[in-house]
């Protein structure tokens, strides 16, 4: 939006109109290069900017200066300076905030609050890490125990969002264990828990009150971005807000996604995020239990994100792969391994073909590097893992198209790893009929 054009008798600095759609985060005015410093002074000058923020680049080679959000509707802008409303979702503290860390800020503040109640045990509940979400900071379940913080009320989470440069505060509990992975998240300040997560180039919106975000899998949606699916059919049977779903059809160059989810919340954030991105017109989302799904012949590749085991899945993966040419599944699974013994590792380290992967590729370290990633390849119960599963795929195919399938493993990735011998692995499998000689 430009700043109208006025007659030359009225002030330099005139209400401007204030678009009704507010955008997500932090809001900014943002301008060209040329006319940051004047902006801000303006805004300084009004009272309008937000100084717990700096200024910062923001796409179209624009600037953007953070405004009070409460203060929206008074914003005094002169005519000549060009500018648009814009929502920021990494803020960046101002100069004085980044001086010190934010865990000190953020006693420090507390301190202040409480004055002389401020005891040792309350020192040792403020919390040293959460996870950030724009302008939403995300604490951990154990955070604020202390029983004096309660009667504090509504000023404890003011002052929490105050010292860390945040508009909204929540706090985790546990992952219901419903089968939808419902994170049980309580908002403490803020109207909203809608947040949006720019990773990998691809913009994820979710509601943290209602949907998790699974930082873990980041290995897996990189890997899954560089697969070759140009003109691809996919069919991701658990597609929560699109871990896979996403990359898949942003990155990999997916014709057209079959996404299926079975919670509400899951798949609101599925929709908006495919929007986000433009992608929506190439997914379908089907909601509801993925084991009855009716597609059937349609994929070239199936994605089976669901963990510890998506072999409830199996049956429903076998009849949506096209039955003539068939194609690739990606099978999450959480395997139990032993550490690999001393006597396997040196034999890897000088190259004997066991230290390649199950199809005797030579794989990349995922998430852990040197050598506990190394030692991590080896675990022959990845392999005999991969087999049988292989093998049951295999009869499955048979049984359902009455005639012989060859299934191989192509690669086995480790995702992650839970202590203390358990990893998530993921085996992309290629399935294809045998073709009659
Ligand atoms: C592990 S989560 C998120 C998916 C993502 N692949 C990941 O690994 O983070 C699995 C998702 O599958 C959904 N889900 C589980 N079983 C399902 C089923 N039978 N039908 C449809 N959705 C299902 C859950 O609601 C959840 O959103």
């Amino acid at each position: 939006m430009e700043g109208a054009a006025v007659p030359a008798a009225v002030p330099t600095a005139v209400p401007a109109a204030v678009p009704t759609g507010v955008p997500t985060g932090v809001p900014a005015l943002a301008t060209e290069p040329r006319f940051a410093q004047r902006l801000r002074q303006c805004l300084e000058a009004e009272r309008l900017r937000d100084e717990r923020f700096g200024l910062q680049p923001v796409p179209g080679g624009r600037v953007a200066v953070p405004v009070l959000p409460e203060k929206l509707s008074q914003l005094c802008v002169p005519p000549e300076v060009p500018w648009e409303l814009v929502g920021i979702q990494e803020p960046v503290p101002c100069r004085a905030a980044r001086r010190c860390s934010p865990a000190r800020r953020l006693r420090d503040e507390l301190r202040r609050l409480l004055g002389a109640s401020w005891t040792a045990e309350l020192e040792r509940d403020v919390p040293h890490a959460w996870q950030r979400h724009g302008d939403l900071v995300l604490l951990s379940e154990d955070s604020f125990s202390a029983a004096p913080w309660q009667a504090l009320g509504p000023a404890l989470w003011e002052t929490v969002a105050s010292a860390l440069g945040a508009r909204r505060v929540a706090r985790r509990g546990r992952v219901a264990a419903d089968g939808m992975r419902s994170p049980r998240v309580t908002l403490l300040l803020g109207q909203h828990g809608w947040v949006e997560h720019v990773d990998n180039g691809i913009r994820y919106t979710f509601d943290v009150t209602k949907c998790m975000f699974s930082p873990g899998n980041i290995s897996e949606k990189l890997r899954v971005a560089s697969l070759p699916c140009a003109g691809e059919v996919l069919v991701d049977l658990y597609a929560g807000i699109g871990y896979f779903t996403l990359p898949f059809l942003v990155h990999a160059g997916a014709a057209f996604v079959h996404a299926c989810e079975w919670n509400s919340h899951a798949v609101e954030a599925l929709h908006r995020s495919l929007v986000l991105n433009g992608v929506r017109d190439r997914c379908r989302i089907h909601r509801g239990d993925s084991r009855q799904l009716q597609l059937r012949d349609v994929a070239d590749r199936v994605n089976l994100g669901l963990i510890p085991s998506s072999e409830e899945g199996w049956p429903v993966a076998c009849r949506v792969l096209k039955k003539d040419t068939g194609g690739v599944l990606h099978i999450h699974h959480n395997v139990e391994a032993r550490p690999a013994p001393q006597s396997a590792l040196l034999r890897a380290e000088r190259g004997s073909p066991e230290a390649a992967g199950p199809a005797g590729e030579a794989r990349r370290p995922a998430e852990h590097g040197g050598e506990q990633a190394l030692r991590a390849r080896l675990r022959p119960e990845w392999h005999r893992w991969a087999e049988a599963t292989a093998t049951r795929i295999q009869g499955l195919l048979a049984e359902l198209h009455g005639r012989p399938w060859r299934c191989s493993v192509l690669h086995v990735e480790p995702v992650k790893s839970y202590a203390p011998h358990v990893h998530h692995l993921v085996l992309d499998l290629e399935c294809r009929p045998v073709l009659p000689v």
